[in-house]
């Protein structure tokens, strides 16, 4: 067997455990609907100008999600309730970037509904999504805490969808982010997040001033899970 069947078979062996240990994550990401909602709403914030919302951020939020509840020993049914929550978790673009948090709770709470999911499962769901955005996000629980600290931290040169001479100081800021990397350290009382920017596009100072509101909130949310949070730019600890 060559390295590449290897690692297929590998691959196919942990979507088998992963089915078993999140089912209804495993469910909601093959829900139609959802993914739908989830791509149409990425057009509908890439009108705006803002950076990509779609699929690759949902599931860069879901693996942070995962790695920060694993990581700090959490049961598999709580993590299945915080992936699909960080799965769903900006589909209300679709109907305004103002309180999508709220208008997007409100949508999982009806395709949870009609897929006949528990209530007390739905409203930690629920919660978490509703509480995920700076400005009204609080973090209420453990899942949203985490949630939090995965979305606030997806920024990546991907993420950007305009052209270079369109960009503004978020494409910026993200376009110069060449690395980043979330990590809790091994006595579980401190998350990093690393970043490298290429101070060709962006500058540090620009990153405080567009993402300022959203560290303090991952402050908070780390806070909340015991954890002490930790911003590192170009291997200078700033927070
Ligand atoms: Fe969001
Ligand atoms: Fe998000």
């Amino acid at each position: 067997m060559d390295h590449s069947e290897n690692s297929e078979q590998e691959k196919s062996e942990q979507g088998r455990a992963d089915q078993e240990r999140f089912p209804l994550f495993e469910k909601v990401r093959r829900n139609e609907a959802a993914r739908m909602y989830i791509e149409a709403q990425n057009q509908a914030t890439k009108a705006l100008g803002y950076t990509e919302h779609g699929l690759a951020h949902v599931k860069v939020v879901a693996d942070r999600t995962r790695y920060i509840l694993e990581t700090l020993g959490e049961e598999d049914h709580v993590i299945d309730l915080a992936l699909t929550a960080a799965w769903l978790h900006d589909i209300g673009n679709i109907i305004n970037r103002v309180d999508h948090s709220q208008s997007g709770a409100l949508m999982a709470f009806q395709i949870l509904n009609e897929m006949g999911v528990p209530a007390a499962d739905t409203a930690q769901i629920i919660c978490a999504i509703g509480n995920h955005d700076e400005g009204s996000g609080v973090p209420v629980t453990r899942i949203s805490a985490a949630l939090i600290l995965a979305d606030k931290s997806d920024v990546r040169r991907s993420r950007v969808q305009q052209q270079e001479s369109d960009f503004d100081i978020h494409d910026r800021v993200n376009y110069s982010v060449t690395e980043s990397q979330l990590k809790i350290n091994q006595e579980h009382n401190g998350i990093k997040l690393k970043l490298h920017i290429d101070t060709r596009y962006g500058e540090i100072g620009d990153y405080f001033r567009i993402f300022m509101e959203r560290m303090l909130l991952c402050k908070q949310a780390a806070k909340s899970l015991g954890l002490e949070f930790h911003l590192i730019i170009n291997e200078m600890p700033l927070m």
